[in-house]
């Protein structure tokens, strides 16, 4: 398996790939500001929950590294204000929130001048990186379980390295399976508007010489009928007490997949559930009506028509057959057990 670190940190450089340009062009970003971490954030050069929360750590990384001051309480100032640019980029995925709290409660709690501060928010956002390729690992080994050979696995939108730093969540499941010998087959749906299907997972499937079929979303009815989909696996940008936030389309699989009795399973770490929250509380980000009556750059609609463009849908949990996280499989009972505070 070719490993593909989405995301490093170089001496005050945070470097990416564009994921804007894949699958034609591999072009990398080096990022020096917050500020371009924010921007990247959100024009999705940068996308998937664990990448942007391990993407905003290093932002706020990339403020302390990079600022002139000395005084430890001016650079806290410096880095709360960085924390809440990056905090308005996207509103649906926990983990970035979850990973700009941990890295301002690691600055907050550290004592001495703004180096000794700049040093700990470095090696905290560098720690969020190895931890989450670990976790990813860990998630494969548990899901690889619930994979039979032969299995044909759909998935939805791009929950693989590039939405990670490594590996991936729903694709890391997948690869582990593929990894260990099973004869697994994958069907990417394409994910309109933003085309995660089409180009990244296919993109990743393929380099990794894993069999892959692409399908637009709409056929999804069609392959379950044809008994042509043995599981679904998918991701998460937020787990809540009653449900699971993932890309626009999710909540149409889940329903399909319990019509047709296909298991459907989501894999996300730790750091996407939202003990906090249930859906009705969720902002589910709404994006440019042009991603909708454009295809790339090419208007596909009438001018002035009215389109929506939400990134997400919600799936009530009685879709849902297990949530796979690092430490296991969880039935939708033990995670609810889990996050009721
Ligand atoms: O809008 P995106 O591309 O950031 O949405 C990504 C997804 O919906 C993924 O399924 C989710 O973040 C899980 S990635 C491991």
């Amino acid at each position: 398996m070719r490993a593909m670190r989405t995301i490093e940190w170089r001496d005050g450089v945070v470097i990416t790939i564009d994921q804007t340009r894949l699958p034609n062009k591999t072009l990398f970003l080096k990022m020096k500001k917050c500020e371009e971490v924010a921007s990247a954030i959100k024009e999705m050069r940068m996308r998937g929950a664990p990448l942007i929360g391990v993407a905003a750590a290093y932002g706020l990384a990339l403020t302390a590294y990079h600022s002139k001051v000395e005084k430890r309480e001016e650079l806290m100032r410096q880095i709360e204000e960085s924390a809440k640019v990056l905090k308005e980029t996207r509103p649906t995925a926990v983990n970035l929130f979850w990973a700009v709290d941990r890295i301002l409660k690691k600055a907050r709690e550290t004592f001495g001048d703004a180096k000794a501060v700049t040093k700990v928010v470095v090696d905290e956002a560098q720690r969020m990186a190895d931890e989450d390729v670990e976790v990813n690992r860990k998630i494969g080994e548990h899901g690889s379980k619930l994979i039979d050979n032969k299995d044909v696995i759909l998935t939805h939108c791009n929950a693989g390295s590039l939405a990670t730093v490594d590996y991936g969540t729903a694709l890391g499941i997948v690869r582990t399976a593929w990894e260990q010998g099973k004869e697994i087959k994958v069907i990417a749906t394409e994910t309109r508007p933003k085309l995660q299907g089409a180009r990244l997972t296919a993109y990743e499937l393929k380099r990794d010489g894993i069999p892959v079929t692409l399908i637009t979303d709409n056929m999804v009815g069609y392959a379950m009928s044809k008994r042509l989909i043995d599981k679904v696996v998918v991701g998460a940008d937020r787990i809540v007490r009653d449900a699971v936030i993932n890309k626009i389309g999710t909540y149409t699989i889940a329903v399909l997949a319990h019509e047709h009795n296909v298991p459907f399973y989501v894999a996300a770490p730790k750091s996407t559930f939202d003990s906090v929250h249930t859906s009705k509380d969720v902002i589910i980000e709404k994006r440019n009506v042009e991603e909708v009556t454009y295809v790339g750059s090419q208007r596909i609609a009438p001018i002035g028509v009215k389109a929506l463009n939400p990134a997400f849908d919600i799936t009530p949990m009685k879709y849902v057959s297990a949530i796979i996280c690092e430490t296991g499989v969880l039935s939708t009972t033990e995670f609810e057990g889990l996050v009721t505070v």
